[in-house]
């Protein structure tokens, strides 16, 4: 398979993304989990390749970490075709949809990662390629414009977004398929902690992988982070090997619990119980509280604190649950609140 980075993808290389790219699953039998999805997908690209045709357009969703990325590589691997990295974000105009949709060769796989954040302008060119593989060019202003229509390679969109709810019901209709991506289970992270300690050649015992797996808040991301910071601190204090101590000490100093909760966690979950008397309270009075973004209390926080029951969304907004209460060694208020 041939990646192209293409210019207009915002290229960072933080350490995260370096260890994300070391750490990714080069097949599907690396790609632990999943395996509904798994083996739609392989059902839907041996289909395509039998056809001779370019697959049909596939929509990701779920929590960030989970293996969608990773899944948009498979899937241009497994067609054997080029895959085009880019981003809502860096899709700001027509042109710039254009540009890339006219670069892509017949069945290269095009992604386009947090697909939430296109605007109506960029999708509105999406929808004939989507379709037809059509790409309509307005030249000229006013009365004197005039539409010329291109034919495009014929390609696979893959479009991944943490936030389905804010997709358009006719962008979403275009997808041949969509698949919502769950968080893991505890033995599945365990295998993808020890799959990742072969590859950083760490040397780990099955104790310490359960330590760090329990921590891991069911996501791989998280798992291979911890598992990263867990060695560090074992090398630092000249342990040849990461026992359950050693990773319960490391992820004390990380401040992170025995259920994976971070400081941010507790810092939700505290404003709720204490500042609101529990909830419900608005998205927007929690982040104020404790000056964090929006988006990233509901994209990052609040999927696994609401899996782990600490935390529920109403109607009228966030409320704290009991047993998120007893976490934080705080008496539930209003035990009707809760339940
Ligand atoms: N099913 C899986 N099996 C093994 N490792 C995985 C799996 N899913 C994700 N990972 C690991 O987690 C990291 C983050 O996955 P990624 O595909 O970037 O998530 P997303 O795009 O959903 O945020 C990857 O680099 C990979 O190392
Ligand atoms: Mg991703």
């Amino acid at each position: 398979m041939n990646v192209k980075m293409p210019q207009l993808t915002p290229v960072s290389r933080s350490d995260d993304q370096i260890l994300d790219q070391t750490l990714r699953p080069r097949s599907f039998d690396d790609y632990v989990g999943q395996e509904k999805i798994k083996e739609n997908i392989r059902i839907i690209l041996g289909a395509a390749r039998k056809r001779k045709e370019p697959a049909e357009h596939l929509l990701l969703h779920g929590p960030s970490g989970l293996g969608k990325t990773t899944l948009a590589y498979l899937i241009a691997k497994e067609l054997g075709t080029s895959l085009k990295i880019t981003s809502g974000t860096a899709l700001e105009k027509a042109g710039d949809v254009g540009s890339i949709l006219t670069s892509l060769g017949d069945g290269d796989v095009l992604f386009i990662d947090e697909v939430h954040r296109l605007n109506r302008a960029v999708e509105e060119v999406i929808y004939p390629a989507m379709e037809n593989f059509k790409l309509d060019i307005i030249i000229g202003k006013g009365i004197a414009a005039k539409t010329l229509q291109i034919d495009l390679p014929r390609f696979t969109l893959v479009a991944a977004t943490t936030k389905i709810s804010l997709l358009s019901a006719p962008f979403r209709s275009r997808f041949g398929i969509d698949f919502r991506l769950d968080f893991y289970d505890e033995n599945d992270v365990e295998k993808i902690i020890s799959r990742s300690a072969m590859l950083l050649g760490v040397e780990i015992d099955k104790k310490a992988v359960g330590v760090i797996a329990s921590a891991s808040r069911f996501t791989p991301r998280v798992a291979n982070r911890l598992l990263k910071r867990v060695r560090d601190y074992a090398q630092i204090k000249d342990m040849q090997s990461v026992t359950a101590i050693v990773a319960k000490e490391a992820l004390g100093m990380l401040e992170i619990d025995s259920c994976g909760l971070e400081n941010t966690d507790r810092k939700i979950l505290k404003a709720i119980a204490v500042n609101f008397d529990g909830g419900p309270v608005g998205l927007k009075s929690v982040a104020a509280a404790i000056a964090e973004e929006e988006g990233t209390i509901e994209e990052v926080y609040e999927p696994y604190l609401m899996r782990i029951g600490f935390l529920a969304r109403t109607s009228k907004g966030r409320i704290i649950t009991t047993a998120g209460c007893r976490h934080l060694g705080i008496e539930p208020k209003n035990e009707t609140l809760f339940s």
